[in-house]
């Protein structure tokens, strides 16, 4: 089945629109920001909502803040002492996030901390429920590495962009389809763990240990 833009528009619809603090957030970006297709959006966005409601999840750890939607709509469904922290290099994208998180309910539940995320992370203690990695793609294998590390036992990793705009199946693919093909390939060999790449927009690889309780 191809998914035409008929096809797209359609799962749109399906899904619980963003409300207005995230909508505001996606047009203040799109207009002021470069490279806005980074951000999520809403079909992604509501999937993640629904992981972190589904799982209980109570501490996030995402690499790539960029305007703050994964987050927000992450921490929207996190209990009132859950935490999420937040990964960017950016500082003005970390300034155009927390903008948005000030005014937000579930505002107060998110940290960011601005500087390389693989340093940022090995700084951190864990364990956390889930971990979105949707920073640089060059990055993801050692993002991979210090998740899994920091993962609770009964703990999700998500990647975004796992098909790499179609890249991963392009034999002569350049630029970020060449981390994300090592990434595809790293977790599919690594025993320790169990996964699968959903077609969730540009894929989102689900992870966890194997070796469970
Ligand atoms: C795809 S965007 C994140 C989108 C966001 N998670 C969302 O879904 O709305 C990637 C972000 O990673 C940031 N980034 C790139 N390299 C980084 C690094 N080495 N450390 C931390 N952040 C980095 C970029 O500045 C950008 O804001």
């Amino acid at each position: 089945m191809d998914f035409t833009p008929e096809l797209n528009a359609y799962v749109l619809a399906q899904a619980t629109p963003d409300d207005d603090l995230l909508a505001e957030l996606t047009k203040t970006a799109q207009a002021t920001l470069q490279n806005p297709q980074m951000l999520s959006g809403t079909v992604e966005g509501r999937f993640l909502e629904l992981l972190v409601f589904a799982t209980g999840t109570k501490r996030i750890l995402e690499f790539g803040t960029y305007a703050g939607f994964s987050a927000l709509t992450m921490a929207a469904a996190l209990p009132e002492d859950g935490r999420l922290t937040t990964l960017e290099l950016s500082q003005e994208h970390a300034d155009f996030a927390r903008g948005f998180f000030d005014r937000s309910p579930h505002g107060h539940k998110i940290e960011i901390l601005v500087g390389p995320a693989l340093d940022s992370a090995r700084s951190l203690e864990g364990p956390f429920d889930l971990v979105f990695i949707d920073a640089d793609k060059d990055g993801y294998v050692d993002y991979y590495e210090v998740a899994l590390e920091k993962l609770a036992p009964r703990g999700l990793i998500v990647a975004d962009n796992t098909l790499a705009n179609g890249g991963v199946v392009d034999a002569n693919a350049t630029g970020n389809a060449v981390g994300i093909k090592r990434f595809n390939d790293h977790v599919r060999a690594d025993t320790r763990v169990r996964s699968v790449l959903l077609t969730v927009r540009d894929g989102v690889t689900l992870v966890r240990h194997a070796n469970a309780g």
